[in-house]
């Protein structure tokens, strides 16, 4: 029965890879374009806490780096901070609520906070490893930014984050990646696992810490499946034997630590649920969502799920630590073709669209919550 079901997949697929651009379309109209599903009847404020995956700019401020083209090729050309061609998910998510996308808490040049802000610096961990920006770190900018807000309201400020919208606001937090990939560098399988419960603790204080200033309505996405990563393919896959790896080429070690950091995120929210009164905590199932557009990659028109669109050395991984995207010597993939991987560790802006309409569908959530939750008003 399987094989039978596998040629016919076969049989299909020219007709899917015909049709699978309009999928596309169809899904951006569906669920990304802005206003289209999600709307808010109250001003949308989020405060987004986390790593590259949801950077709008805050390594870039911080670290005077610029990102230069092929970056930012696809959408928003100059120098916007974010590491991939284009959009993120958390700006298809501000499309999706009609409000602007958010502004870097570290950008000091044309920032806009009226709206919420984005904690998230590219390399941020939940135990400081990589940079100064880990989850506690971006908790304590963010009580910092709330109470000066209320400060410079009382002082006769105007346009500043009120008390009101600080409550009914978004939190959203999308962390992990880089502890668990840290880890892998230099521990042994078991180490790696056993330490994810200190991951977990960082992330169960800072949304407590979130919950005590009064924030209530919190967004939390799981981890994606790190052993499908170009780079981590490329660069610790050498060290392993084949039987590591899974029916897709993807990394069983890497992509287990993923789904065992997920089962105690999930575990916590749960638990956070029954603790925190009044509290709406949304878990994201966002590995099942990256994990299935690679394993169907065919289907929604992308080429080479493993491979980096932009980077160095061809297939399979086309990664190459030494020479990477962004090196004047590194050519990126034709514009008209769809990559899931953008330069091996960060996704393309059409990877990021897909998701991000699976994750408004709301059925990767628990509970099935839409985003809009936390703007609208229940009458
Ligand atoms: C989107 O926001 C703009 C102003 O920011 C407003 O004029 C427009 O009506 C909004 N659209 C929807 C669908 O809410
Ligand atoms: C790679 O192989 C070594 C030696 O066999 C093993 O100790 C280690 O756990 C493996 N790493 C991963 C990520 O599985
Ligand atoms: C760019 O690539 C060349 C060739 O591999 C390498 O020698 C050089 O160090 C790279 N430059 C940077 C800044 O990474």
């Amino acid at each position: 029965m399987e094989d039978e079901g596998q040629e016919k997949s076969l049989r299909i697929s020219s007709v899917s890879f015909h049709i699978s651009s309009l999928w596309y379309v169809l899904l951006l109209c569906l669920c990304v374009l802005p206003g289209a599903r999600t709307r808010c009847e109250r001003k949308p404020v989020i405060f987004n806490f986390g790593d590259s995956n949801s950077d709008t700019g805050g390594f870039s401020a911080a670290l005077g780096v610029t990102f230069k083209l092929p970056f930012g090729r696809a959408f928003l050309r100059e120098q916007n901070g974010r590491i991939s061609d284009g959009r993120l998910m958390i700006d298809f998510f501000c499309e999706s609520l009609n409000a602007s996308y958010l502004s870097p808490y570290l950008d000091s040049l044309g920032s806009d906070f009226t709206n919420g802000a984005n904690f998230a610096v590219a390399g941020a961990t939940t135990l400081r490893k990589f940079n100064s920006f880990s989850l506690d770190v971006q908790v304590l900018q963010f009580l910092r930014f709330r109470a000066g807000s209320l400060l410079l309201t009382s002082k006769g400020y105007t346009n500043q984050v009120s008390e009101e919208e600080f409550r009914n606001a978004l939190y959203i937090i999308d962390i992990g990646q880089n502890d668990l990939f840290a880890s892998f560098i230099d521990l042994l399988y078991e180490q790696v696992i056993q330490s994810i419960p200190t991951f977990i603790a960082v992330i169960k204080s800072a949304v407590w810490d979130i919950y005590k200033s009064g924030g209530k309505n919190f967004w939390i996405h799981n981890t994606g499946p790190l052993g499908c990563l170009p780079q981590k393919l490329a660069t610790i896959s050498a060290r392993n034997a084949t039987s590591d790896y899974d029916p897709y080429g993807c990394l069983f070690p890497l992509n287990n630590a993923a789904k065992q950091f997920n089962r105690q995120l999930k575990a916590l929210c749960q638990k956070l649920r029954s603790e925190m009164i009044d509290a709406t905590i949304v878990y994201v199932d966002v590995y099942s969502v990256k994990y299935h557009l690679i394993a169907n990659s065919a289907r929604y028109g992308f080429e080479n799920p493993l491979m980096a669109c932009c980077g160095h050395g061809g297939p399979p991984y086309n990664y190459d630590p030494t020479t990477r995207c962004g090196n004047s010597s590194v050519t990126a993939c034709d514009p008209g073709l769809h990559y899931v991987s953008w330069d091996g560790i960060h996704h393309t802006e059409a990877a990021n669209s897909i998701f991000a309409a699976s994750i408004l569908s709301s059925k990767f959530s628990t509970p099935h919550t839409n985003l809009n939750f936390f703007c609208a008003i229940n009458v």
